[in-house]
């Protein structure tokens, strides 16, 4: 792969593509130890060696960080109002990194963000039935109906009932707040509470613990993130 040295500074956040055209004007980059011809040089990366004020700046193509997303931002890139998920990421290098899909607002758990849209892609296609499993705290008693109606499917509105889900109860208080877990096989929007409301019961708080064969770990609190393994990385890849 061959690319432009100013678009390979600015892909790793050196400045916007004007800020390092001027940083290379000022003699500012090297390329191997000699000053570019210009911005529109192009260089391999991790094959040629590029600095910047004199440090090493090698080329990341792609970046994944798994978030526990904590309740009060938004699944987005930008926002005018609320914090977004790529807020928490302050180590990222990449400009082009999202969220793959979304978590309402008030939702916490896993969410992979990544430049890697041909993953996005594969994980977030409706046809792959890539499994999303959710703790959830539930007003109301979820019973063995309950169990028994997720997985024939239940009528939340849309043209058909929604596939095979499988809940388990974890916990049923006296105070009537059950504790359960929801692996569900597609994404729809507000899809578990939906599927709670369908059986008249409400989600008070919900939390996604796993996606694909990607599991949220458990030490990371609501805020804090991590980069995906090299492992972790492959196994997801496989799911496509
Ligand atoms: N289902 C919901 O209702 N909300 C989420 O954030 C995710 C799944």
């Amino acid at each position: 792969m061959q690319l432009r040295i100013d678009k390979y500074l600015a892909d790793m956040g050196i400045g916007t593509r004007s800020e390092v055209k001027q940083y290379i004007r000022k003699k500012q980059v090297q390329v191997n130890g000699v000053y570019p011809k210009g911005p529109e040089q192009k260089i391999v990366p991790n094959q040629d060696s590029i600095t910047f004020q004199g440090k090493a700046i090698s080329y990341i193509e792609m970046e994944y960080f798994m978030l526990n997303k904590p309740a009060g931002c938004v699944s987005a890139t930008t926002d005018a109002k609320h914090k977004t998920v790529l807020d928490y990421i302050d180590t990222k290098k990449r400009k082009d990194l999202f969220p793959v899909g979304r978590l309402d607002i008030d939702t916490e758990g896993l969410l992979l963000i990544t430049n890697d849209g041909a993953l996005a892609h594969e994980l977030l296609s409706p046809k792959k039935h890539v499994a999303k499993t959710y703790y959830a705290k539930v007003e109301g008693c979820v019973t063995s109906e309950d169990v028994v109606q997720f997985e024939k499917g239940v009528d939340i509105g849309e043209e058909r009932l929604t596939l095979p889900a499988e809940l388990k109860i974890l916990k049923v208080s006296p105070e009537d707040i059950s504790e359960i877990e929801l692996t569900i096989m597609e994404g729809k929007f507000h899809q578990v509470k939906r599927m709670f409301e369908a059986v008249g019961k409400k989600v008070v708080y919900l939390k996604r613990i796993s996606m694909g064969n990607l599991i949220l770990d458990e030490n990371l609190q609501p805020g804090e993130y991590r980069k995906l393994t090299a492992e972790e990385i492959e196994k997801i890849q496989m799911k496509r």
